[in-house]
């Protein structure tokens, strides 16, 4: 389901108003009786029209010159439109491209094309100034709910989290090539126009962070391909896993492994991927769930929602299990309490409670288990370490216990944990506990070693390419600061 302000509320309003017409009827049918009774019939009440909705099919000349030309330039890219229910809905190239005369994206080059003798679209009359990056602000005009939810989502957010809180961007221990290929191809980069152009370091970029010129944030393209637009591959675990993979957040790997993914590789090809958006009913539409099912799509009563903190009551990504509202550098605005029974709503499309309750009680022992038994006293460790000056506190990962330290709570840490939120036990012990006790020995040996003889660690003089810069970017803090 969509949030009932949104066009499906539409549909729904509308939906109820013809059963309220229905009822009517049936109560007009009914007046026979109800007069023999000496009541008065009913007064048929004229509801208000549920809403305006006119399709143009006409489009202006300027807009038929962009798929006219683009088709023979660019076939594959038209062809995704094409296919796209845009495309169904009259909705072209210009509804998305067309940009202010003064917008500093807008592209240079492209005005050449309306001075082309070769192609008939290419005249001046159909001239359109027209920029490559389309944003989120620039959908909002007609999917402002889908916006609104993202806004507030960690997605949206994650340059500002990360800057706030990663050694790697704030001690400048890596360059700035490993961050725009690496950290910023996920997380999103600052989009940037440099000589009229956009500056290639920052484009192309579909970060789910992305800091676009128009101040909005992310692209919407990180889940919905272009120009396809579909909810059909959003839908499939593969379009999170291009980033939710690796040592340090498996959870594609996780799926995989659990019975949910087992299923989807054997029954996907049956599931009915191209529902209508907020109709993709579980149970009926697929028979397992994807990470869509559980973290964004609507059912039963859980609306569809692009604010993936939604559903969450744990926030285990960070060092030390805790609520998502206690997550300091963005606290969420949720009751972890009332996400928890949204997310179990969805499982109970399948499932019974007790099933669902045993599950979840499990995975509660597990991050208690690993807050107190691993991450505290390693935790305690470390500080001692930094206290007796044996740990030097100005750079991290310079000293090899650093670097245990954070691949305990970052790798292992997260594996357990979210292995047995998302039923892996493979990850959940193997990569989980089993290799965190092995960190967590081998840390404390170290650490006892250094105290015991009150030994300084080795600092790694030579750390290699650390030349990234520690300014925090003005563009997420409001104003260059250290
Ligand atoms: C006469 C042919 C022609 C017409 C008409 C035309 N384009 Fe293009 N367009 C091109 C070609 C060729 C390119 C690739 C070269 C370039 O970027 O200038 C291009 C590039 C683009 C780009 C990428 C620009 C970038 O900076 O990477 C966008 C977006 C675009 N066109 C959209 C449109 C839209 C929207 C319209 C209609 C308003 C349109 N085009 C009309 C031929 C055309
Ligand atoms: C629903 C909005 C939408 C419509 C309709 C649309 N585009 Fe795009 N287009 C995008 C988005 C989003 C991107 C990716 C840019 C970004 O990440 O900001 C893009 C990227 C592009 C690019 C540059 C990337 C590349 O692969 O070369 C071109 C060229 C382009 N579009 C042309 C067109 C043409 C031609 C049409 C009409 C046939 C069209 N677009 C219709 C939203 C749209
Ligand atoms: C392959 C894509 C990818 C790359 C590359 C990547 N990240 Fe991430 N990062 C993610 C994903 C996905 C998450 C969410 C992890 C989770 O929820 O388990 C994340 C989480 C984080 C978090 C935790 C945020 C929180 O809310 O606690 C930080 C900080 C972070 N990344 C920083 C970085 C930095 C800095 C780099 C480069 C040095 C980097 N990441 C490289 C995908 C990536
Ligand atoms: C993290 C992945 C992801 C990102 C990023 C994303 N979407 Fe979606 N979107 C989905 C999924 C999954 C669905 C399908 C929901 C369902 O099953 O009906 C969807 C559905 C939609 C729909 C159909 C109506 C609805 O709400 O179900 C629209 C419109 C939409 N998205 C627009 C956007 C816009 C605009 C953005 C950028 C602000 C965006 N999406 C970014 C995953 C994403
Ligand atoms: C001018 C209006 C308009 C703009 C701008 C627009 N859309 Fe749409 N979009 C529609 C309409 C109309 C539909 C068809 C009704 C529906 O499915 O919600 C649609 C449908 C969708 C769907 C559902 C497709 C499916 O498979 O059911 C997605 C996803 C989507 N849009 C994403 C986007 C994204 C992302 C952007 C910005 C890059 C965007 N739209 C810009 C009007 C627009
Ligand atoms: C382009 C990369 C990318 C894609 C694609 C992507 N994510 Fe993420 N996701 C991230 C990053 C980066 C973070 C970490 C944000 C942070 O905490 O700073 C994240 C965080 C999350 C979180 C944790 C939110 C929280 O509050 O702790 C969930 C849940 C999530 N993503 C689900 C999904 C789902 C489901 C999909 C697919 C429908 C998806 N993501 C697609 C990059 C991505
Ligand atoms: C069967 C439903 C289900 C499926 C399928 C699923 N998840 Fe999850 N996911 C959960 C549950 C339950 C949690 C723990 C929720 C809580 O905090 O209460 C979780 C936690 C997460 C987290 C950790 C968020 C945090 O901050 O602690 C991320 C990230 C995530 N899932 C992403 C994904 C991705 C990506 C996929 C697909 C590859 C996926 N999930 C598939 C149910 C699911
Ligand atoms: C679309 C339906 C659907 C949804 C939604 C769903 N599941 Fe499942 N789940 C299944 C099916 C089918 C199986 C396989 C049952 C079997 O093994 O016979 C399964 C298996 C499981 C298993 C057993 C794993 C194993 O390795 O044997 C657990 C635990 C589980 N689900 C928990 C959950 C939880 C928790 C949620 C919500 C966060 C959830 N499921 C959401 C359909 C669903």
């Amino acid at each position: 389901m969509v949030n009932p302000t949104g066009k499906e509320g539409e549909l729904m309003k509308r939906r109820m108003t013809f059963w309220l017409s229905v009822a009517g009827i049936l109560a007009l049918v009914s007046v026979p009786g109800g007069t023999a009774r000496g009541q008065k019939a009913p007064k048929v009440v004229n509801l208000p029209k549920a809403k305006e909705f006119r399709l143009e099919r006409s489009m202006p000349e300027s807009a038929v010159a962009c798929l006219e030309c683009h088709k023979q330039e660019n076939p594959g890219l038209f062809a995704d439109w094409a296919r796209s229910r845009h495309a169904s809905a009259n909705i072209t190239c210009l509804d998305c491209h067309q940009a202010e005369a003064t917008d500093p994206d807008v592209s240079q080059e492209h005005f050449k094309q309306y001075q082309r003798s070769d192609n008939p679209w290419g005249q001046a009359k159909y001239r359109v100034p027209v920029a490559a990056v389309v944003t989120p602000k620039d959908c909002s005009r007609c999917h402002p709910d889908e916006v609104t939810q993202y806004n507030r989502s960690k997605h949206a957010n994650t340059l500002e989290i990360i800057w706030k809180l990663d050694p790697w961007l704030n001690e400048g221990m890596n360059s700035a090539i490993e961050r725009a290929s690496g950290c910023f191809y996920c997380h999103g980069t600052i989009l940037k126009v440099k000589d009229g152009k956009l500056d290639p370091l920052t484009w192309p970029n579909v970060g789910v962070g992305r800091l676009n010129l128009d101040g909005s944030k992310g692209g919407c393209t990180s889940c919905h391909t272009r120009h396809r637009f579909a909810v059909m591959d959003a839908r499939k675990p593969e379009a999170c896993g291009q980033c939710h993979l690796g040592p340090d957040h498996p959870q594609i790997e996780i799926y995989q492994e659990s019975k949910h993914g087992d299923i989807y590789e054997a029954f996907g090809h049956e599931y009915l991927w191209d529902a209508a958006p907020g109709t993709w009913t579980p149970g009926v539409d697929y028979r397992g769930p994807t990470c869509a099912s559980c973290h964004m799509s609507g059912a039963g009563q859980v609306l569809t929602t692009h604010d993936v903190t939604e559903r969450l009551s744990w926030e285990s990504q960070a060092p030390l299990s805790i609520r998502p509202s206690e997550f300091k550098p963005f606290p969420a605005q949720t009751d972890w309490k009332v996400e928890r029974k949204k997310m179990q709503a969805i499982c109970m499309q399948c499932h019974s409670k007790g099933w669902v309750e045993d599950h979840y009680t499990k995975m509660d022992l597990v991050m208690k288990e690993y807050n107190d038994t691993y991450f505290k006293p390693a935790k305690k460790k470390l500080d001692k370490l930094y206290a007796k000056k044996l740990l030097d506190k100005s750079k991290f990962f310079d000293e090899r216990l650093e670097v245990e330290f954070y691949e305990l709570w970052h790798h292992e840490g997260r594996r357990a944990r979210m292995g047995a939120q998302m039923m892996a036990p493979d990850y959940t012990w193997w990569h989980g506990f089993y290799e965190l006790k092995n960190r967590f020995v081998r840390f404390v040996e170290e650490a006892n070693d250094l105290i015991k003889h009150n030994r300084k660690a080795y600092r790694a003089v030579e750390y290699p390419a650390a030349t990234g810069t520690t300014t925090k970017p003005p563009e997420v803090f409001g104003k260059a600061n250290k």
